[in-house]
């Protein structure tokens, strides 16, 4: 009997729907292909929803969405929403309460896809970055005391666990190993000012690394300094590990050398649960509903989506597919730019997927 798999989507704000509608076309295409099965049911959370009834999400719907194999989400973000709000009920909320654990953001240039980044290609940017996903400056530690008043004290605690540090760890040095490319992983953090926090990454990468993983080699970088080699030296990386905030931010440039937001896909992973499946790049509020935005984040984060739920064929395909359409067809990755609409972009991959 052919496999199944029971899909979450959750379309979202902005041009979330937008795009999972195209990454669903491209699913669908491969589904008939290599003969699995995808059980879709949509979900409306989102900022719109939140604006109408002043709910986010509820405890019984966490628990509905913890009975599917996989979620596919669009973007979480709207602009008559204070920050925050949904960021914090919905995706960070998702993200703790399925306890996935890994952000994966793979930095891929494809081949015809400009980078911004001078003389270098897609053998020079081909890495990927594990980052934390439940910890760090994420967990919502701290307080304001005073209000208000002069007097007024902020805090947000960094937090790590060596039980959250070193499931990171593990799953980084694991990724290394089965990427089998330079065989290095790089431990990117701030050990020269975060000396309680970071200390304990340092200790842990290394324990870990000396202990089970001696065929790894390990690289440190600050992360600032990472930031100048993401530019200057990107043929430098291969797997990278990084906290919670600092890997938010390392792969908003990560983004950019790989193509832009257009192209940015990432997993949020639970290796034992259910994983969570997005193009990187938000709601982008003015794109919405013109039919312009790049789908091919969300239809690559539908590739990565396959590939953790075992269909790795399929997941191939459609890299393929994404490769063909940017390589040979589409004039830049930018919204607006790219000489098709985005329906048109969903298409043409889709029928590459298909036939490919
Ligand atoms: C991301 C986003 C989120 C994050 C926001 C929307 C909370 O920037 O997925 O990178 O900070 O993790
Ligand atoms: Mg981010």
């Amino acid at each position: 009997m052919a496999k199944s798999y029971s899909i979450a989507v959750l379309g979202g704000d902005g041009t979330g729907p937008e795009v999972v509608q195209e990454g669903i076309k491209v699913l669908k295409a491969v589904e008939k292909r290599y003969k699995f099965k995808l059980d879709l049911t949509d979900f409306d959370f989102g900022g719109d929803r939140y604006l109408k009834t002043g709910e986010i999400i509820s405890d019984s719907d966490i628990e509905e969405l913890k009975k599917f194999d996989a979620i596919y989400l669009g973007a979480v973000g709207h602009p008559d929403v204070a920050p925050g709000i949904l960021e914090k009920g919905l995706l960070l909320r998702l993200r703790f309460e399925l306890d996935q654990y890994i952000n994966l953001r793979p930095v891929k240039l494809y081949p015809g896809v400009y980078t911004p980044i001078k003389d270098k290609g897609p053998e020079d940017i081909d890495f990927v970055v594990v980052r934390e996903n439940t910890e760090g400056l994420y967990t919502g530690m701290g307080g304001i005391q005073y209000k208000d008043t002069p007097n007024e004290v902020a805090t947000q605690i960094m937090c790590s666990t060596r039980h959250g540090v070193e499931r990171a760890v593990r799953y980084a040095f694991d990724l290394c190993r089965k990427r089998n490319k330079t065989r290095t992983l790089t431990l990117v953090a701030k050990t020269n000012v975060l000396t309680y926090s970071h200390d304990l990454w340092w200790r842990t990468f290394n324990q870990v690394g000396d202990k089970d993983y001696p065929d790894i080699k390990r690289e440190y970088a600050h992360v600032d300094a990472t930031c100048m080699w993401f530019v200057k030296n990107p043929e430098w990386f291969d797997t990278i590990v990084v906290s919670n905030m600092f890997g938010d931010i390392i792969t908003d440039l990560g983004a950019m050398i790989q193509g832009g937001m257009g192209v940015a896909a990432g997993g949020n992973i639970n290796p034992d649960g259910v994983s969570m499946f997005e193009p990187i790049g938000g709601s982008a509020p003015k794109y919405t509903g013109k039919n312009v935005i790049n789908p091919i984040a969300a239809i690559a984060a539908g590739q990565m989506m396959l590939d953790v739920l075992g269909e790795k064929e399929a997941a191939k395909t459609v890299e393929k597919a994404i490769i063909k359409a940017s390589s040979e067809k589409l004039k830049s990755m930018s919204a607006g730019k790219m000489g098709y609409t985005t329906t048109e972009v969903g298409d043409m991959i889709a029928d590459f997927a298909a036939t490919i």
